[in-house]
C-alpha cells in the first residue's frame, strides 16, 4: 500500500487519535443490532495498545443535527469495552477542557471513546478550526474508518492537516481487497450486480464494464434492463428515466452482461403472498419481481465456478422476507463454493450475506456503504487521499 501504516510509526506513550466508523445500526431501544463495524476496528486498536498507545477513538453515529440523547456513544463504547475486556471511558464532549483533562490522566494501553463527533457542527463543515481542537487532543492520528472514507470531515480530513496522519489496519485491508476489483483483477473477473435501482449504480456499471468479463444482473434493477430489451415487466421495479440508459449498456457490452432468465414474481410484498416461478419474457402484468428464479441461480453459478475474481453489489431479491430470499441464497452459495477471490460491497449486500449467514465465506466484505460504492466507481476518497504517503515520506 502506498499509504503509511500504523507500522510505520512509533506510538509508545503517545496519545494516538484514532478515527473509527461505529456508525452502527441501533435498534429502537439504542441497542447494537449489528457490531461488525466495531469488531473489525479491533486489530488496529489492539496493535495500538499493545505498542503502549494513549487510545483515543473517534466516530459518528448516525447524522445527528446538533446534540441527539439517542445517538450518544455509550452503548458503542459499552460494547467495545465488552469485545476488549477493559474499561473504556466515554467522554461527554468531543472537545475542550473536560476531555483535555481527561486525556491528561491516561495512562498508555488505556482506551477513551469521545462523543459522537457529528454533535459538533464543525465536524461536517470541515472547520478548520474544530479540526485544529481536535488535533490538539492528540500527538498522532491513525484513519481505520474506511466506511467515512468518502466524507470530508474534520474528523477524516482535516484533522490530518494538523497531526502525522497514517492508516489502520481495516483501512489497509479495504483498500488492498477493492483495489483488486479496480485494478488488474485475476481473469475470469465476474461482477454480481442487483440492489434496487439503476441509476445508484451508473458510476459501478461504467467503471466494471471494461474490466468485467461477465456482469451478472438481478435484483430490483433487473426490470429496468428487461424493459429496455422491450419485455412486459408487469408492477415490477423500473427506473423509468433509466430505459435508455439501460438499453445503451446492453448494446455497448453485449454478452457480457448476463440478465437474469427465470424470476419470482408475487401478486404481493408480503410474507403471505402468492407466488410463482416464471421466465423472463413470460412475466404477467399485474404481478411484481421479487427475486431471481433457480435457473438463473444455475446460470449464474457456471460463471462464478470458472471465475477468479468476484465482485458483488446487491442482493438477487427481496433478501428479508424468507420466500424471497431463494435467489440471494443460491448466488452466496455459488460464490462460496467459487475457488475466486470474492469480495462484497456497497449497499445492503454486506446486511444480507450476515443475515444469510454467508458472511464467513466470502473473501472479504467491506465496511463500506458508499464509502465502497465511490472508491469502485474510481472516485478519490479524501480520507485516503490525506493519509501520508509511504513513498513522499521515505524518500
Ligand atoms: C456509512 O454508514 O455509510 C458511513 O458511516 C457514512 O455515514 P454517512 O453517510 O452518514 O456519512
Amino acid at each position: 500500500m502506498r499509504k503509511k501504516t500504523v507500522r510505520d510509526i512509533d506510538v509508545s506513550e503517545k496519545r494516538v487519535l484514532m478515527r473509527v466508523d461505529f456508525n452502527v445500526p441501533l435498534g429502537e431501544d439504542g441497542s447494537i443490532l449489528d457490531d461488525r463495524r466495531i469488531r473489525a476496528a479491533l486489530p488496529t486498536i489492539e496493535y495500538l495498545l499493545g505498542k503502549g498507545a494513549k487510545l483515543i477513538l473517534v466516530s459518528h453515529l448516525g447524522r445527528p443535527k446538533g446534540v441527539d440523547p439517542t445517538l450518544r456513544m455509550d452503548n458503542v463504547a459499552r460494547r467495545l469495552s465488552e469485545l476488549l475486556g477493559k474499561p473504556v471511558v466515554k467522554t461527554d464532549s468531543c472537545v475542550g477542557p473536560q476531555v483535555k483533562e481527561k486525556i491528561d490522566n491516561m495512562k498508555p494501553g488505556e482506551v477513551i471513546m469521545l462523543e459522537n463527533i457529528r454533535f459538533c457542527e464543525g465536524e461536517t463543515k470541515n472547520d478548520p478550526e474544530f479540526a485544529r481542537q481536535l488535533a490538539e487532543l492528540a500527538d498522532v492520528y491513525v484513519n481505520d474508518a474506511f466506511g467515512t472514507a468518502h466524507r470530508a470531515h474534520a474528523s477524516t480530513e482535516g484533522v490530518t492537516k494538523y497531526l502525522p496522519a497514517v492508516a489502520g489496519f481495516l483501512m489497509e485491508k479495504e483498500l488492498e481487497f477493492l483495489g483488486k476489483v479496480i485494478s488488474e483483477p485475476d481473469k475470469p473477473f465476474v461482477v454480481i450486480l442487483g440492489g434496487a435501482k439503476v441509476s445508484d449504480k451508473i458510476g459501478l456499471i461504467e467503471n466494471l464494464m471494461d474490466k468485467a468479463d461477465t456482469i451478472l444482473i438481478g435484483g430490483g434493477m433487473l426490470f429496468t434492463f428487461l424493459k429496455a430489451k422491450g419485455l412486459e415487466i408487469g408492477k415490477s421495479l423500473l427506473d423509468a428515466e433509466h430505459i435508455d440508459y439501460a438499453k445503451g449498456v446492453l448494446e455497448k457490452a453485449g454478452d457480457k452482461i448476463v440478465l437474469a432468465e427465470d424470476v419470482v414474481v408475487a401478486d404481493r410484498i408480503a410474507l403471505d403472498a402468492s407466488y410463482k416461478i416464471v421466465s423472463t419474457d413470460n412475466i404477467p402484468p399485474d404481478w411484481i419481481g421479487v427475486d431471481i428464479g433457480p435457473r438463473s441461480v444455475e446460470t449464474f453459478a457456471r460463471y462464478l465456478k470458472n471465475a477468479r475474481t468476484i465482485f458483488w453489489n446487491g442482493p438477487m431479491g427481496i433478501y428479508e422476507i424468507e420466500i424471497f430470499a431463494e435467489g440471494t441464497k443460491g448466488v452466496a452459495e455459488a460464490v462460496a463454493e467459487s475457488p475466486a477471490l470474492s469480495i462484497a460491497g456497497g449497499g445492503d449486500i454486506a446486511a444480507a450475506l450476515e443475515e444469510l449467514s454467508y458472511a464467513e465465506k466470502i473473501s472479504h466484505i467491506s465496511t463500506g456503504g458508499g464509502a465502497s460504492l465511490e472508491f469502485i466507481e474510481g472516485r478519490e476518497l479524501p480520507g485516503v487521499t490525506a493519509l501520508q504517503d509511504k513513498e513522499f515520506d521515505e524518500q
